[in-house]
């Protein structure tokens, strides 16, 4: 016996370190027929992983304080992160790959919970897997809330402004609730105290603990697949492996290190070309060192919030109050996770589904994309108009789904295993993004 086997058996002796790895990498058997949308969960733990390092780094040097360094106007924390641009060496790329890695998490997030919608991934068995991926979501946004203040520049104090002032409205509790988040009467030094220490430790450890959690639901459960089809149903009589199952290892292990590959080509070349992303992943006025004095002329929330803070505008106060936006942007958040309760066709994937599931799909991404781009710009009536309309169309498609879900049978039968995709497929996949990439461009441009 070799001497790495001899510690092999030693450790396994007293750590479960060989049966763990055989359950959930090297024996997980996975449905064959993964394709592209798969890539995104591997991701979104290389993200987690990168977030969590670089993060680690900036801490280093990083300081929370907002009282302003002497003779300046610039705050401790600011200056702190301009020093670990200019100074610490290494710094700037390991802050560069830090904000650039929250978009980019959101990026790859949303797309993973497209994944899941277009093949109903959250239907029985997976609704646990789909409700702790919610909670991460949730997680998600919080953190990426939190870490903006940080550099305490003018967008980080108030964009943290308007957002704790909606606490604010909500009845009987919401004025004590915003000086509770804030820990003070305005945005000021102890709010950015208690938002790095939420950043940095409390956030990620149960964003952490969630992710783990996602993980075991869904080995527990088996993965779904872009058939919709439960792999699980026809099993060899002899081995008792499913038929259209491979080992995780080393088949998607070696996909998986395809998807890295991309990712990190398109990565490093925002993070080396334009870490800002022409402000969408790093706001100019971000640039400047929070002014309590100095209210910038247009707030907007970074993109990957654009989509819920449009809902926030396009809701009207109502009786004397603007809790009502403040509703519909919760509600639209939540009711993501009642998904596996809302939809009530038996079929899981949209390659099987009738025509009505297609139809509010394609209106919900359209509604989702367009909400996207008017929660970035200023409102103007036009686009309050439009905002409107698409906030209703979001709202429809999910609490009109218990009806349009119940008959809707598309034209090719669920099949009884998993199908190769076809070149049909592939052509309409990259027409469609196409379609919807220039059509998001041009709106962008003339609304
Ligand atoms: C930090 C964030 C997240 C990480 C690291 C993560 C990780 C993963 C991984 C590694 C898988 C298996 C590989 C795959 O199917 O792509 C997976 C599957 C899944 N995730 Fe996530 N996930 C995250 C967030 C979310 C969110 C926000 C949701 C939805 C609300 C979600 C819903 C799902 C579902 C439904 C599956 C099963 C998909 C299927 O079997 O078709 N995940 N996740």
């Amino acid at each position: 016996m070799s001497k790495g086997q001899k510690l092999l058996d030693w450790v396994d002796a007293r750590f479960p370190l060989t049966s763990m790895l055989k359950e959930h990498v090297t024996e997980y058997y996975a449905p064959k027929n993964f394709n592209f949308w798969y890539f995104f969960g591997s991701l979104a733990l290389l993200v987690l992983v990168m977030q969590l390092l670089t993060g680690i780094f900036l801490t280093m040097n990083y300081m929370p304080d907002a009282s302003l360094v002497p003779g300046t106007k610039m705050s401790v924390a600011f200056s702190s992160v301009e020093y670990i641009m200019r100074d610490v060496s290494g710094g700037w790329i390991i802050r560069y790959m830090h904000s650039t890695g929250a978009s980019m998490f959101f990026i790859v997030v949303y797309l993973h919970m497209f994944r899941g919608l277009i093949y109903g991934s959250y239907k029985q068995p997976r609704e646990l897997v789909w409700i702790f991926g919610m909670l991460i979501f949730l997680c998600l946004m919080a953190e990426a809330f939190l870490g903006y203040l940080l550099p305490w520049g003018q967008m980080s104090f108030w964009g943290a402004q308007v957002i704790v002032n909606l606490f604010s409205s909500i009845p009987v509790i919401g004025p004590d609730l915003s000086v509770f988040i804030r820990g003070d009467f305005v945005v000021s030094g102890a709010t950015l105290n208690r938002f790095f220490a939420l950043h940095v430790i409390a956030v990620p450890l149960v964003l952490l603990a969630l992710v783990v959690a996602h993980l075991m639901a869904l080995h527990e459960v088996g993965s779904n697949n872009p058939d919709g089809v439960e792999i699980k149903a026809l099993k060899d009589p002899e081995t008792h492996l499913p038929l259209d199952g491979i080992p995780f290892h080393p088949y998607y292990t070696v996909k998986d290190v395809l998807g890295v590959a991309v990712f990190l080509i398109v990565f490093s070349a925002i993070v080396f070309f334009m870490p800002d992303m022409g402000g969408y992943f790093l706001e100019a006025n971000n640039f400047f060192p929070a002014d309590p004095l100095k209210t910038p002329p247009h707030i907007a929330p970074v993109w990957y919030f654009t989509p819920f803070y449009a809902i926030l505008r396009a809701v009207p106060s109502f009786l004397g109050t603007q809790v009502w936006g403040v509703l519909a942007m919760g509600a639209a958040v939540v009711l993501i996770a009642f998904l596996p309760w809302l939809d009530r066709s038996p079929i899981k994937s949209v390659r099987y589904r009738g025509p009505k599931f297609k139809i509010m799909l394609t209106l919900f991404v359209i509604a989702f994309v367009g909400l996207g781009i008017l929660g970035a710009l200023p409102p103007t009536d036009l686009r309050t108009f439009v905002a409107r309309t698409l906030s209703v169309i979001y709202f429809v498609f999910f609490l009109g789904m218990p009806f349009y879900t119940k008959n809707d049978v598309g034209r090719t039968p669920v099949p009884s295993r998993v199908t190769e995709s076809t070149t049909r497929g592939k052509v309409l996949f990259f027409v469609l993004w196409a379609v919807l990439i220039v059509a998001a461009a041009v709106f962008a441009k003339h609304i």
